[in-house]
């Protein structure tokens, strides 16, 4: 049987039917492998099974959204019972009142919510729900940091030593961005607090908001220091601007989010992936306060915000299920089995010397093609060879039975257990010991 990179593997032909079609043959990045991606048939709890019948401990979980992994019975069921009855209407829904009270139950700071279809739609709309609050144009964020597709939220997310400047600049992502988009975007040093203080009482009048990854992955998920989160809090309070939190990933990491784990206070907070259970979907959640600027009563709000799959009753039966299966136990359980595979894998790359090293917390790690201590974007960036080391370990971990993002993130589900990660660290043992 012919199996993933063989030219006459199931997944070579997708590839050229797909290359027809599509720009590049495929849809997303992260999963690319050379010389083709693997396609997946299907999804068996912690694994997926590819065209050609190859099974693997599926460490991407789509990107972090999957906590209970694929096709998880309870979300099947509820999905089968929902999908018979209607799968999107124009009027509202219970099953969106319903995880509207589910979220809302999860943290104080998450009072009231509105949905949306992605967590790049709901970082868009919480900075344009800042920008209505406050009449200023301009926000702030932290460099290197993913907060998904907006323009103004992509600024500076690939800086490179070319390009970053002493202290961070405004630096477009992709060509053509209007500099309208980079002058309105202040761009601040991550868990450095004096500098960006600094940066951001400087241009306190024009200032809309803060946004804030507590943990960003770009960066192995390394946390805000406590002292960074006091400043971020304290300052926006100051100024009047608004403190959003973005907890798109890092909801998975308590039973309320980061937020609960660190004490965070924001003022809005934008959500997405795992409260979907599987389905598209994103949020933002806040202070009623802050959440009226959507509140049509009075009449036009300050911010209109709607969508044709906006709060769609599958999604948020999906997510109302995926929620109500996640205790604290179950996150603690998580939480035990990453740090476990992060002491194993620590300890493999330790013995066999191999220049990486492993990060992350709770059910999320990041392999780095490099040991230097990271604290921010600067210290976490891979130089070109580092990058391809990762990519390589990536490729062997792909015949080993293990698919790992191309920037080395992996996270874990709720079907996997001991013998899952210790399975890893195995192949991850044999990988390092014969090296790349
Ligand atoms: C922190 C963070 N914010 C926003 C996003 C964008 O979410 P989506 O891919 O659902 O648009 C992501 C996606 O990975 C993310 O990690």
């Amino acid at each position: 049987m012919a199996d993933w990179p063989d030219p006459n593997s199931n997944s070579a032909k997708l590839y050229q039917r797909g290359l027809k079609v599509m720009p590049g043959g495929i849809t997303r990045i992260m999963p690319w492998l050379k010389p083709f991606p693997v396609y997946a048939a299907r999804g068996e709890g912690a694994y997926v099974v590819d065209v050609d019948g190859r099974r693997r401990l599926d460490l991407l979980n789509n990107f972090a959204s999957l906590i209970h992994g694929h096709a998880f019975p309870p979300v099947v069921e509820a999905v089968q019972r929902r999908v018979a009855l209607g799968t999107a209407f124009t009027l509202p829904t219970e099953c969106e009142v319903a995880l509207a009270e589910t979220i809302a139950a999860r943290a104080p700071a998450l009072e009231w919510v509105r949905f949306c279809n992605s967590g790049s739609e709901a970082v868009m709309s919480a900075i344009k729900a800042a920008r209505a609050l406050t009449g200023r144009p301009k926000m702030v964020k932290c460099e290197g940091t993913y907060h998904g597709l907006y323009d103004y939220a992509e600024v500076s997310i690939d800086s490179t030593p070319e390009n970053w400047g002493n202290e961070p600049r405004s630096v477009a992502y992709s060509r053509g961005v209007p500099k309208g988009v980079t002058d309105d975007v202040i761009v601040v040093p991550f868990n450095d607090v004096e500098t960006a203080e600094r940066i951001i009482r400087a241009n306190r009048a024009d200032i809309a908001c803060v946004i804030l990854d507590a943990a960003p992955s770009y960066m192995g998920f390394v946390q805000a220091t406590p002292a960074f989160l006091a400043m971020i809090r304290r300052v926006t309070r100051e100024i009047g601007a608004l403190f959003i939190l973005d907890e798109v990933i890092t909801f998975r990491v308590h039973r309320g989010g980061i937020q609960t784990r660190l004490g965070i206070e924001p003022d809005m907070t934008t959500l997405a992936k795992i409260i979907g259970g599987g389905f598209p979907v994103g949020a933002v959640a806040g202070r009623q306060d802050v959440m009226k600027v959507y509140d049509h009563r009075p009449g036009k709000p300050p911010l209109p915000w709607s969508g044709t799959f906006t709060a769609n009753p599958v999604t948020m039966t999906a997510g109302k299920v995926t929620l109500d299966s996640l205790d604290q136990a179950a996150i603690d359980r998580l939480d035990g089995l990453g740090d476990r595979l992060r002491a194993g894998a620590t300890a493999v790359f330790r013995r066999n010397g191999f220049p990486g090293q492993i990060l992350g917390f709770a059910s999320l790690f990041m392999i780095f093609g490099h040991g230097r201590p990271v604290t921010d974007y600067r210290s976490a960036y891979s130089h070109p060879p580092e990058a391809q080391l990762i990519e390589k370990l990536q490729t062997a971990l792909v015949h080993e039975g293990y698919h790992l993002a191309r920037n080395g993130m992996g996270v874990l589900s709720t079907p996997m257990g001991e013998a899952e990660v210790d399975g890893f660290v195995a192949a991850l043992d044999r990988i390092t010991a014969r090296g790349l």
